[in-house]
């Protein structure tokens, strides 16, 4: 796991303290946009409401570096806002949005998944409570 914040790894270090996978976590207090991590080094990459804190070449450079230190056959799941499937949804999120939250609303245009060449990458994407909310899956093929 990468945050700038040294409270929020704190914070991920006390959950996991009972799991059994805790011993294969990795937190990294660092800059998620240039990850100082060797390529294919990972079997999961996982993020959870990163994107949408993110201006949109920060978005990019964050989503290509969880691609690159995956290793063939590995996973990256995110977890992140996505467009309101009713128009009221979609007034009420862009309010939120625009007081709250500059970057986020681009989370219901940006889909990096369609720039993702299908010969290496797998995709899945699960929306989630009216739209509100997607899940996305990118595995990278086994060479
Ligand atoms: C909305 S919080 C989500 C925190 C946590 N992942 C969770 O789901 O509870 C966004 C987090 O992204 C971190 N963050 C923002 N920009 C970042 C960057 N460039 N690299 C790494 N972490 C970043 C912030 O420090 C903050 O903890």
């Amino acid at each position: 796991m990468f945050d700038l914040v040294h409270a929020e790894l704190s914070h991920v270090r006390r959950k996991l303290e009972h799991a059994r996978e805790a011993r294969a976590c990795s937190l990294f207090q660092g800059d998620a946009v240039a990850m100082p991590l060797p390529d294919a080094a990972f079997d999961h990459v996982v993020s959870f409401f990163l994107f949408h804190e993110l201006p949109p070449a920060h978005k990019r450079r964050v989503f290509a570096e969880c691609l690159r230190v995956l290793k063939p056959g590995g996973t990256f799941m995110y977890g992140e806002f996505h467009r309101p499937e009713t128009w009221l949804g979609r007034f009420w999120a862009n309010f939120v949005f625009t007081v709250f939250e500059p970057f986020a609303r681009e989370m219901w245009t940006w889909d990096p998944l369609r720039e993702l060449d299908p010969e290496q990458w797998t995709t899945r994407r699960e929306r989630l409570l009216g739209g509100y909310f997607q899940v996305t899956f990118v595995q990278r093929r086994a060479a």
